[in-house]
């Protein structure tokens, strides 16, 4: 077991990938905080956890709301005593709002990056003060490909929520390097999750997504999991500031 003994945090692991990643997480022997803003999701994926015989505790929290981070790390201080893994996993793509720049409104630019970005600073904010009391920890941001090339034409706000996330993973990791907390950051390809259901649902879109991958499949929600787990465990003792991908080669062409 990669990851005995550790507790972790994982935003968003209601649904997709975030809660592959909590399920692999547990099998790996962590204890795993599943922060969702959806209830019945959330203590789902909970129960999956515990039918595998993991452990695991919900914690509702909107992970764009500064007080809702307060209390759930403090809720895993209180379960667990402390955080060693925080995956920053939740963030929202706005279909029908998200815009090209000229169209787009200031709220959807706004909410988006409240969720996608904001988050993930607020989370780490609560969560490296523990780290730093233990002497270290791991901390691992989901960005996209969107933040890295202009691939999602028409997505304005998320592809520029995303390019944050890949800077702060990177001023971070600066940050942080001698106490010991990594900071790295996955980037999955074009994934069968609900995030993207709306858009898969027409076969014409489903088939180009899936041409363009090099792979000529979407990815599947565990094909990030067994990145995290490195990233997550001691065996990537030496990897801070790096932006992994786990995209089927799609931001290789
Ligand atoms: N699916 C893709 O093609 C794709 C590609 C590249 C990157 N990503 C990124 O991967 C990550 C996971 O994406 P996914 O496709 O599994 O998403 P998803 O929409 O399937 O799941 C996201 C989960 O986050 C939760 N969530 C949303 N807002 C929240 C909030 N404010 N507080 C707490 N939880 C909240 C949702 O309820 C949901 O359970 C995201 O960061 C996403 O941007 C996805």
């Amino acid at each position: 077991m990669r990851l005995k003994g550790k507790v972790a945090v994982v935003t968003g692991a209601g649904a997709g990938m975030g809660q592959a990643v909590a399920l692999r997480f547990a099998r790996e022997g962590a204890r795993v905080v599943v922060a969702e803003v959806n209830t019945v999701s959330g203590k789902s994926a909970v129960e999956a956890i515990q039918r595998a015989q993991g452990e695991s505790i919900f914690v509702h929290a909107d992970v764009s709301e500064e007080k809702e981070v307060q209390l759930m790390i403090a809720a895993t201080l209180n379960q667990y005593g402390r955080v060693d893994i925080l995956y920053n996993n939740a963030a929202v793509e706005l279909h029908g709002q998200d815009a090209r720049a000229h169209e787009l409104s200031a709220e959807t630019w706004d909410r988006t990056h409240a969720i996608n970005l904001r988050s993930v600073w607020l989370c780490s904010k609560y969560a490296i003060p523990p780290m730093l009391e233990h002497h270290g920890g791991s901390i691992i941001h989901v960005a996209s490909p969107t933040g890295l090339y202009g691939c999602a034409p028409g997505y304005t706000a998320y592809s520029a929520s995303k390019g944050g996330v890949v800077a702060l993973t990177r001023v971070m990791a600066a940050d942080y390097a001698r106490d010991n907390i990594r900071v790295n950051a996955i980037v999955p390809g074009t994934t069968d999750t609900p995030m993207i259901a709306p858009l898969l649902e027409d076969e014409g879109v489903r088939a180009r997504l899936m041409a363009l991958s090099p792979m000529g499949r979407l990815g599947r929600p565990d094909d990030v999991a067994g990145l995290a787990v490195f990233l997550a465990s001691d065996e990537s003792a030496y990897c801070t500031g790096g932006i992994y991908m786990a995209d089927g080669g799609l931001t290789a062409i």
